[in-house]
């Protein structure tokens, strides 16, 4: 059956590692069609807005899109484009595997392999009630957290942990200073994992998280937490494996879904060539699994392993001197 995808090719680098993605995917043969849509600076500058109607309605149709980073500037001017879709489709769990791969710069080349789950829709990321004195003095954010949001999330992690095997799962929290919204994180999560007796669950504060990850990060399998501290700890678990370069990520919803890379725009090497095509791909990978393709998302992720092993065309970021196209073209040529 012809698969239907939105593609969203994004701002900086975006469009770059979407060319050599989809040549991965083409060199598979999985009967994809894709359909592009506008989001972001490029949407801005053809249709006038950032996120434009007919872009929600192509997600909503197909369900499912790839897409690549979109820019969001920083401390002025509007508000992120990744927020608004995810809470536009109410996509709540921003799911983000680190492995350790060969080869690459890390202090950790083999022992990794855990999941970070974000709540991707309420806590302090999704910036409500932002506003600031006229004096520029005093600042002030609402963090809304739920027993809903956080019921769901902490559910998911289970189901996930079940459905793929895996034996622990760690609650990420700051329960003993934000004790009404942590504390009510926490105390769902408690609720849940009790109804999962044969999957082992501890807790962590988020600050003792952050070193444990650096100096024994074996210990983690799966990691459930609220949507500020996901976001930064799973820079953290990209850092751990060699970089953002090689981490990709999953939004996903009751009625859609969105795959991408963990980075951003990487404007610093934007139009160059040089960015890393491998956590787009991986992200792919994310998405054929999430099709009910899991073979096929295991002979991506071996053919980016087994070009990581042959040290062939690697991009910069990874101590090589090829670029993003011919780095894809290598992993194509292992599938
Ligand atoms: P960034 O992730 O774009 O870049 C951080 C560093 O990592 C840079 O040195 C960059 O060159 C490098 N890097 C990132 N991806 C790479 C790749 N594929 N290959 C090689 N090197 C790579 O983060 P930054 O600079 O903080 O943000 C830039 C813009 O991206 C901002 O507007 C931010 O809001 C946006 N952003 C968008 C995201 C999304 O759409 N999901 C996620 C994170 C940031």
């Amino acid at each position: 059956m012809t698969q239907t995808i939105t593609v969203i090719r994004g701002d900086g680098i975006g469009p770059e590692i979407m060319d050599a993605t989809l040549h991965v995917l083409d060199s598979m043969q999985l009967g994809l069609r894709y359909e592009d849509a506008d989001a972001g600076l490029m949407a801005l500058e053809k249709h006038g807005e950032l996120l434009p109607a007919a872009t929600l309605e192509s997600i909503r149709r197909n369900g499912i899109a790839l897409k690549s980073p979109l820019t969001t500037p920083v401390g002025e001017g509007f508000s992120s484009i990744n927020v608004a879709l995810r809470r536009h489709f109410d996509l709540y769990a921003n799911v983000r595997p680190a492995k350790s791969f060969p080869n690459t710069k890390s202090r950790f080349p083999d022992g990794i392999d855990l999941i970070t789950v974000r709540e991707n829709t309420e806590g302090a990321y999704i910036g409500e009630g932002q506003s600031i004195t006229e004096d520029g003095e005093t600042a002030t954010l609402m963090q809304k957290v739920t027993r809903k949001g956080s019921e769901r999330i902490v559910r998911y992690a289970f189901d996930l942990a079940r459905r793929v095997g895996r034996k622990k799962i760690t609650v990420v929290h700051k329960a003993n200073i934000l004790k009404t919204t942590s504390g009510l994180f926490l105390k769902v999560a408690r609720e849940v994992a009790a109804q999962y007796p044969e999957i082992e669950c501890n807790e962590m504060i988020v600050d003792n998280t952050c070193m444990q990850l650096v100096m024994r990060p074996e210990q983690f399998d799966v990691i459930v937490t609220t949507n500020l501290f996901g976001d930064i700890i799973s820079d953290l678990c990209a850092g751990l494996v060699g970089g953002l370069g090689l981490a990709p990520g999953a939004n996903i919803g009751v009625d859609a879904a969105i795959f991408e890379a963990v980075h951003g725009t990487a404007p610093d090497i934007a139009g160059q060539g040089l960015a890393n095509p491998c956590a787009l791909i991986l992200g792919a990978g994310q998405m054929l699994d999430h099709l009910g393709r899991p073979d096929e998302a295991t002979r991506l992720r071996k053919a980016v392993v087994a070009t990581l092993e042959a040290k062939d065309a690697l991009t910069p970021d990874l101590g090589g001197s090829g670029n993003t196209m011919s780095f894809a073209k290598a992993i194509a040529g292992r599938l």
